[in-house]
């Protein structure tokens, strides 16, 4: 699935901005703060014609823009739910009970890890250590971590967002 793009008219300031933050002939730097930006007005993914897009803003080859989306597990490169939630499961979060979070995710939600609900509202993946081991287990949901989780906890998140809705 793939869908035509263009930044928005407060979008293209932005990326002109960041643009500026690098030396002149150094501008490719930008793209990874411009993919971003795209998923950020995208509904959290990014679509092959949006990165031929950013390619021509900064006039590079589009295969480089490719090659960073593809490399980075952050750029969603196929359409995912509203609320992206990362469950870590290093050995910390593991040994504080990041299984339990799976349980209630995979139950509340009627998925399983890598799948989006029907309703396009969540998606769910595992991912390797989110830096904040201290205050296992945790899990990121877009932009925000939620620590220190149990099952029952998870559930209410979960719950809340939905009524966000
Ligand atoms: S192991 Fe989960 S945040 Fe580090």
């Amino acid at each position: 699935m793939d869908t035509t793009f263009k930044f928005s008219d407060d979008n293209i300031i932005k990326a002109h901005e960041i643009i500026k933050k690098y030396p002149k002939g150094k501008e490719r730097s930008a793209v990874m703060p411009l993919l971003y930006l795209v998923q950020e007005q995208h509904e959290n993914w990014i679509p092959t014609t949006a990165m031929d897009y950013v390619a021509e803003m900064l006039n590079i080859p589009p295969m480089y823009v490719y090659e960073v989306a593809n490399f980075y597990t952050m750029y969603n490169k196929k359409p995912i739910g509203k609320y992206l939630i990362q469950i870590c499961r290093t050995t910390p979060c593991w040994l504080c009970g990041c299984n339990d979070v799976v349980k209630a995710c995979k139950k509340e939600l009627g998925i399983g890890i890598g799948e989006t609900t029907k309703d396009m509202m969540f998606s769910l993946v595992e991912v390797e250590c989110l830096g904040a081991c201290t205050v296992a287990p945790v899990v990121q949901i877009n932009d925000d971590y939620y620590e220190n989780l149990s099952e029952e906890k998870m559930v209410e998140i979960i719950r809340s967002l939905r009524d966000q809705n």
